[in-house]
This record gives structure tokens, sequence and C-alpha cells, in this order.
């Protein structure tokens, strides 16, 4: 847990030993106490070197620990009798020094990075604040506005960063543990006051409380709801205007408030949950660490619309060489440019040279013959498609893996027209696509392991969280998404408007409610799917009664708006009203509002106020409910798959966990009882139907969210 020798004669070299990232757990706690005191107690002693095993400083406290009660020695008092000690202290950092790490090499008198180190204090992402004295002792080395960017936003820096802002002392390119033993043994005899940094005076800003004000607001904008950097603001305030050991009783009590909340357990549930995800199985044994995936060095993009062009970049940005295939010399061209300026502008961003060698434009499919991977992403339509697959069967060598972006259609059918089903698979990208982080890898049942560890480690290259999911249509995102929709048209319908509705949503923390998110995808997209399956236009079934379709409820709300050519933010027109075509300033219509009184009028709807709480309720309740249908279905393999989904690809607050866990959070018995009773209400809307998952879990005691997959497994799977 902790390694003790002695080198130089005379330099005590603590080690930090727990893989994989020497996390400091009670076990290490005990031994590095253990250690320093043997240190400092050894006449032969004179300096000591902190390092971490296997070429990483410390990731931080254990995060596992937090579920449980404290054990083992306390942080702080160890960090402080490191500080006060007698001899120097140096921290060899390589690797990371992040959170209680960062808070170690803080207290240790010089700090030595190697050059591709990275420091950060990233407890707020998980709902807490640096608690080891690092809200005190940070402002007190850097000052306070570079304090409270890197505690607030959990930031990870880069040594060089480090060394400007004085954090670290020098940063090397040989070995940090070396360079640190001969600095250590240079530093025996000198002062060591003024290298306590508990012991400094936080330089203060005149205008400190104007600065805070400023950061409050920001954070409130964009955190809305978020209460741990909040708490790190006034931890950091503390720093300024109390002494040290006023200051860090403060950042103990602040401290408190967070560690046991919901949006800190939900905030370590995420973590988890995103490094579970790309850990996949499938009911024949297969699984992420016994297949190994090809390595791609090559590959194609069929289509350079809005989604094809953001993939081009992804892949190219990695060093992968790509061939981009239009339908006409036109679209290519101006597929060619959007792309060249796509990568010019991510490398500038970046600091390195675009890699436009890697990219190729063309016309023809013949071209693909010896390209490793091709991902298909023209327009969402199966019979195009299936030439597309067709097409490529016959160009590309029998070896060349297959693969679609399609948003919700069949895999295994273009599997089946293809001469190699086994290399076929979805690559679900989310738009735009060199932005967005989720890549949903959709598993046809004919898809061959080597092809899903091909797909899943591509996106993994590319700096995607990948998530396997079986082959249903719209997969796990979209599929869940009709219900979530569906409530709001239905609210709508009931007595409530956009602007309400999405108020609730945003309140709850999503960055943006449902009608606004629609108008910046384009409403569009939806109204020409209705149409094409028939349930709007002119092929609707006349026998069918004005608002329901395949004996349910449907609300043409959305057809209404789209008929008179409101397409969103695009068009300047939506369920709100903009500035002009492709202005983003949001404002209520009153000419939605008079649609919906006529509507409401027509159907002999009696508006009634709704609750903020029934919005909730009903949109997320339901979109829970069919994340349960989808662990039944084996669509996804556990909950946090689906969490980790919605936190990636739709904008679900993270500190509530995702769907699953929030339903979890609110207690399952609850969710079912709110689900019966609006299905009582609304018995046409199958989807309020709880769901027999559901039902099973809350009969066994409302399990927590990480063993529901126990209670699945004998469930059939399609992954
Ligand atoms: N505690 C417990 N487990 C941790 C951990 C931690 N601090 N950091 C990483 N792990 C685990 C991961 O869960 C993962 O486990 P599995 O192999 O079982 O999935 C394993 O270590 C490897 O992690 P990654 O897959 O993330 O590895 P990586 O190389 O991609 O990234 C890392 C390494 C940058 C350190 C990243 O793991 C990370 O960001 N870790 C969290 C760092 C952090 O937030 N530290 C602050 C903790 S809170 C604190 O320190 C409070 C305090 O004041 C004392
Ligand atoms: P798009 O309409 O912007 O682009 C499609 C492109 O394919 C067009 O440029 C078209 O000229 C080209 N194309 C059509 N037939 C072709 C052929 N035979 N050969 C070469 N190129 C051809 O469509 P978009 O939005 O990029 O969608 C593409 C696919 O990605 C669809 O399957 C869609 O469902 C899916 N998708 C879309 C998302 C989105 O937000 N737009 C998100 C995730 C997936």
């Amino acid at each position: 847990m902790a390694r003790y020798e002695l080198v130089k004669r005379s330099v005590a070299l603590i080690t930090l030993t727990n893989p994989p990232v020497n996390a400091l757990s009670s076990a290490v706690r005990h031994a590095m106490a253990k250690s320093m005191e043997q240190a400092l107690n050894d006449p032969k002693v004179t300096a000591v070197v902190i390092c971490g095993e296997n070429g990483r400083f410390c990731g931080g406290a254990d995060i596992r620990e937090f579920a449980g009660p404290l054990r083992g020695p306390p942080l702080v008092p160890l960090l402080d009798a490191i500080e006060a000690g007698e001899k120097p202290v140096v921290a060899a950092i390589e690797g990371v020094a992040l959170g209680g790490g960062f808070e170690l090499a803080l207290v240790c008198h010089y700090c030595i990075a190697h050059f591709k180190a990275r420091l950060g204090l990233p407890e707020v992402t998980l709902g807490i604040l640096p608690a080891a004295g690092g809200t005190q002792r940070l402002p007190r080395l850097i000052g306070i506005p570079a304090a409270l960017e890197l505690i607030t936003t959990g930031r990870h820096i880069s040594a060089q960063e480090a060394l400007k802002l004085g954090i670290v002392d020098q940063v090397t390119e040989q070995n940090a543990c070396e360079v640190a033993v001969e600095f250590a043994l240079r530093a025996v005899a000198k002062p060591l006051s003024s290298r306590r940094v508990s012991m400094l005076t936080t330089p203060c800003p005149p205008d400190l409380d104007a600065l805070l004000e400023v950061v409050t607001m920001e954070v409130k904008k964009k955190a809305r709801g978020v209460m741990a950097p909040l708490a790190c603001i006034q931890a950091v305030r503390a720093a300024a205007t109390m002494p040290y050991s006023k200051g860090i009783k403060r950042e103990s009590e602040l401290m408190a408030t967070l560690f046991n909340s919901g949006q800190a357990r939900a905030l370590q549930y995420c973590f988890f949950a995103q490094r579970t995800a790309g850990k996949w199985t499938l009911p024949s044994g297969a699984q992420w660490n016994n297949s190994k995936p090809r390595e791609i060095r090559s590959a194609a993009i069929i289509g350079l619309g809005t989604m094809g062009r953001g993939i081009v970049v992804s892949l190219a940005r990695v060093g992968i060489s790509v061939i981009a295939v239009e339908s006409e010399k036109k679209l290519l061209e101006t597929g060619k440019q959007m792309v060249i300026g796509m990568l010019e502008r991510d490398a500038k961003r970046r600091g390195v040279s675009a890699s436009l060698n890697l990219l190729k434009f063309t016309l023809s499919l013949q071209d693909l013959k010896d390209v490793d991977l091709v991902i298909e992403a023209v327009f969402e339509d199966m019979a195009l498609k299936k030439r597309v697959f067709q097409e490529l069967s016959k160009v590309c060598r029998p070896a060349t893996l297959l693969c679609t972006n399609t948003s919700g259609l069949d895999v295994d059918a273009l599997a089946g027209v293809t001469d190699r089903p086994h290399l076929v698979v979805g690559m679900h990208f989310f738009s735009p696509a060199h932005v967005m982080k989720l890549l949903e890898v959709v598993c046809g049942p004919r898809s061959s392991s080597e092809t899903i560890a091909t797909a899943m480690s591509l996106g993994k290259r590319m700096g995607k969280v990948s998530v396997a999911v079986g082959n249903c249509p719209g997969f796990v995102g979209n599929r869940m998404l009709k219900p979530y929709m569906d409530q709001a048209t239905f609210l709508l319908e009931e007595g409530a408007t956009p602007e309400q509705i999405d108020k609730a949503l945003e309140d709850f923390g999503f960055a943006m409610g449902v009608f606004r998110m629609s108008d910046l995808a384009g409403l569009d997209v939806g109204w020409r799917i209705r149409k094409e399956s028939g349930l709007t236009g002119p092929d609707v079934d006349p026998k069918n009664p004005p608002r329901r379709r395949h004996g349910r409820r449907y609300c043409p709300i959305p057809d209404m708006v789209c008929e008179q050519g409101r397409f969103g933010q695009k068009t300047g027109r939506g369920w709100y009203m903009y500035d002009k075509p492709g202005g983003t300033n949001a404002k209520p219509d009153p000419l939605i509002q008079n649609l919906l009184e006529m509507y409401r009028s027509r159907y002999a709807i009696q508006p009634r106020n709704i609750s903020d709480q029934e919005i909730i309720e009903r949109c997320l309740f339901a979109l829970a409910n069919e994340g349960f249908r989808i662990l039944e279905d084996g669509i996804a393999a556990r909950p946090e798959d689906i969490d980790v989904i919605y936190l990636f690809g739709y904008g679900f607050p993270r500190h509530r966990g995702g769907p699953m866990f929030y339903a979890s959070m609110v207690g399952l018995e609850r969710v079912l009882e709110r689900l019966e009773h609006y299905h009582q209400a609304h018995p046409d809307v199958p989807h309020l139907e709880p769901s027999p998952l559901l039902k099973k879990l809350v009969a066994c005691g409302s399990p927590s969210v990480q063993t529901w997959r126990e209670h699945i497994k004998t469930m059939h799977s399609h992954l």
C-alpha cells in the first residue's frame, strides 16, 4: 500500500502502491502514516520523496469507500503532519495527481512533475469539494481567481500550466522520482517555513465580493441546481477571509453538507457507470476482455450530410485515413469544404496541425475496395441503405466491417443483404458527431464478437463513451425518447404550454426542455418519419378517430405545427418564435397559444392547471418505464448503460444520475404508484402502464440499482 525505502543513504522514498491509480484507501493512508512517522523519526533520513507506483502519483481518495463509514486514519491530520514536519518532503508527480492526490502534493514542500503529468481537483464533479485542505491551500498558493476556476470546474491542468501557476517547482522529461531525490538532497539545509502553504497569506483581490458574485452567477447559469460548485465558492471565500485554522473548519462543515447528499451519490454513480458501460458482454460468453478488436487504419464514410461530416472529423483527428463518398459532385464539394473547415478549426483549438492529408473525397464506391471499415450515413431510408450495403458487399474486400449510423432502423435487415452479416454492426453517433461523446454500438443477432469489440474500441479511440445495445426500433436512446416526448405533447393538449413544460424540465436540470430541444434539432425530421409510417398525412386511414392511431392516444399538434412551415430554429418559427431563421433566442409565440386554444376547443378539451410535479413525473417516469422494458427485453444489459446513454446523448442532468438512477432515488415504489395513477387516468397510453420489471423489483423490496441485473439475468438478451 506504501513501500518504504532508504535511497542515497539519507532519502526516505515512499511509494504509494494501490493499483490502478494509487487511490488513498484506508490501507494506503494507514501505510503512509506509518512510513512518514518512520521517516521523520529516523535520524539517518534527512529528506523524503513521495511518489506513486507504475508512473501514477495518486488518483485521490478511494471513491468506492465513500459509500461506507470512514475507516483508517483521516487524511487531514496526515497531510498536516507532512507539511509541519522538519524534514523537506518532495512530491514526484508522474501520471496524475488528482483530488486528494493533488492535496497531498500541496502539503509537500516541493513538487517535481513529469512533463506529461496532469493535476486537478475534480471533487466538484463527484458532488463534493476538496476537503483535505485543498480549498484552503490552493488559493494561498495561486490566488483566488485561478483557484476558484480550478476548484469549481474540476479541470485537469498540464504540468506546464501547473509550473506557470506556481504549483510545481520543476517540470522534467526524465524520471520524476529520480529528479525528486536529487532535488530533495539539495533542499536539506534550506528553511521550510515559506514552503508551508497553509502558513501563507491568501493574496486577496480588493473586489473579492464582486468577483465571487460573478463566479456564483456563472456557476448557477452553467450548472443549474447543482450544489457542489456553490459550496466550493464559499470554501474559497473562507480561504480569503479567515486564518487557515478556521478556514479548514469551514471547509469541513461545507463538505458535511455535500457528502451524503443525493447529488453526490448521483455524481459518484455516474463516475462508475461510465466505466462500467464499456464492459459489454454477450450471452455467448464473449465480452470486452476476451474479444480482440481489429486494428483500424483506414475507413470510409458514405454520405457527407450533417452526420457524415462529423464522423469524418472524429476519425481523421485520431489518425485514421478516411475516404468520404457523396452522391453528386456539388454535394461532394460542399461536404469537402465543410469537413476541411471543421478539421482546421478543431486542430487550431487543440494546438495541433490539421490532418488533411488523411482525407480523400470521391463519388465512386469502387474506391473503397481496401478500407478496413465503412460507416454508412445516407438518408434514413431502408431501401436506399439496403442498396448501399449490397453495393458495399460487392466492392469491399471480404474482411471489411460494414457499419451503419442509422438512428433506429433494423441493423440485422441491413446485415441480411450483405455477404458478411457477422461483420455488420450499428455505430450510432449523435449530432454533432465530432462533439457529442456518445456512441451506441448496435449489436445485431449476427454481429460477431470481434466486430463488436472493434466498434467499441474504435469509439474509445475517437474519445467517445461507447455503449453496446441490442437491435430494436430506436435502439435504447431514441426508443425511450418517444414516450417522453409523447407525454410532453399530451400535457399540451391537457392545458400546459411549451414554455411551462420546458421550464419544469430545465428547473429539473436539463440544459433545454423538450420543445426548445426539438426546435434546435428541427421539427421536420420527426414529421417526415410520422408521415412515412402512416401516422399523419394522406396515408392515414380515414376510419381512425382524430386523436388515436393503432388503438392508442395520438397527439397531432406537432404535425399541425409543421403544416404551418414551422420547423424550429432553422425557419425562425417552431414551438417558439425566433428573431430570424437560424436565431437561437426562443420567445413564447402567441400563435402557438392560439393554435393550442383552437385545438382544445375543437376537441372539447377543458384545459386544466398542470403542476410542475405532474410534468416531471409524467415525462420522466414514462422515460424510465421504457428503460425498464428495455432491460426486460435485453436491449440494454444494465441500468448503468441506459443512464450513460441519457447523460452523454440526451443532456440528462448528471447530478440526477440518469433516468434509471433517478427512479431509484425517487423510490421504485413511488414510481410504480404514480405510473399506476397516471395509467388509470390515461388508459389509452400504454407507455404509462408500469412495466413487469418495475413491478418485480418493487416486489423484491426495491433493491439498489447496481443489483437490478441479478433480477433480469434470466430473461432473454438481444446483446
Ligand atoms: N477511487 C476508486 N477507484 C478509482 C479511482 C478512485 N479515485 N480512480 C479510478 N478508479 C478506478 C476506476 O473505477 C477503474 O476501475 P475499473 O477498472 O474497475 O473500471 C480504474 O480505476 C481505472 O480507471 P479509469 O478507467 O478511469 O482509468 P484512466 O486511466 O482512463 O483514468 C484517472 C485514470 C484519470 C485517474 C481517472 O480514473 C479518474 O479521473 N479518476 C478519478 C479521480 C478523482 O476524481 N479523484 C478525486 C477523488 S475524491 C478525493 O480525492 C476527495 C478528497 O479530498 C480526499
Ligand atoms: P443528411 O440528409 O444531412 O445527409 C445524408 C447525406 O447522404 C446527404 O448529403 C446525401 O446527399 C447523402 N447520400 C444519400 N444517398 C447517398 C448515396 N447513395 N451515396 C452517397 N451519399 C449519399 O442526413 P443526416 O442527418 O446526416 O443523417 C444520416 C444518417 O444518420 C441517417 O440514417 C440518420 O437517421 C442518422 N442520424 C442522424 C442524426 C441527426 O441528428 N441528424 C443523429 C444520429 C443518426
